[in-house]
């Protein structure tokens, strides 16, 4: 799959609500204050960092993709800037940005205690990663036997498993939360949406979140 055809599923009528559904996560659990900076760790083409730059962000994403993180420049919407690194090394000083995100990326990383270890180093404050859900239906749909599409390869989690990456590393207040419980954005799957409590674990994003604490 092409960056461009990547970013496009993003503005389908399916990929555009499960993004918004998703953002609307990532920034509760981030509970940003106005002007903070933030990292995007595996960033891709750059929708989410986009969008928090959009809402007035000062915001870095970083890939280890230089096809993706072309496409996420030439598309830059609010001053954003992108950086080619490794999330298992980050190219920064400890406690460089008040937040730091992840989305989706860190399932595609070899050793992503290393990653997560890495995104607590250069917090300040809070943070949020969002991994797929084994329990949930869209792994039943994308991610058996290897996983299809976008999915092929992922590794999925279970929400014990994404709190237990936080396990002996600098974060109290750590919550996990789900959202896009139904994945194919149809009208019932809007309704549940908007009825279903984030805490139920079955939402296809799983989205670990806390506060970065003194090492
Ligand atoms: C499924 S995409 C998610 C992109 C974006 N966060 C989104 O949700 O649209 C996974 C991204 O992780 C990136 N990635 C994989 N391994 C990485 C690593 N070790 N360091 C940084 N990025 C990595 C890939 O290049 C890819 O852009």
């Amino acid at each position: 799959m092409t960056p461009a055809d990547y970013d496009a599923w993003y503005r389908t009528p399916r990929g555009a609500w499960i993004g918004e559904t998703e953002y609307r996560l990532l920034r509760d659990a981030l509970a940003p204050r106005a002007g903070e900076t933030l990292l995007d760790v595996g960033c891709g083409t750059g929708y989410f960092t986009r969008r928090f730059a959009k809402d007035g962000f000062a915001v870095t994403g970083l890939d280890i993709d230089p096809a993706m993180l072309d496409y996420a420049r030439t598309h830059a919407a609010a001053g954003e800037r992108y950086l080619q690194g490794d999330a298992r090394r980050l190219p920064f000083p400890r406690e460089s940005f008040d937040l730091a995100v992840s989305v989706a990326a860190l399932c595609f990383v070899e050793e992503e205690g290393l990653a997560v270890a890495e995104i607590l180093r250069v917090t300040r404050r809070r943070f949020a990663i969002g991994l797929l859900n084994r329990r949930s239906l869209l792994y039943h749909d994308k991610g058996r036997h290897g996983g299809s599409g976008a999915y092929r390869g992922a590794r999925w989690h279970t929400s014990k498993e994404a709190a237990a990456l936080l396990e002996g590393l600098p974060a109290r207040g750590v919550r996990v939360s789900t959202a896009v419980f139904l994945a194919d954005g149809g009208r019932l799957a809007r309704l549940v949406e908007r009825v279903l409590p984030r805490s139920l674990p079955l939402g296809a994003l799983l989205v670990v979140a806390g506060v970065r604490t003194a090492p």
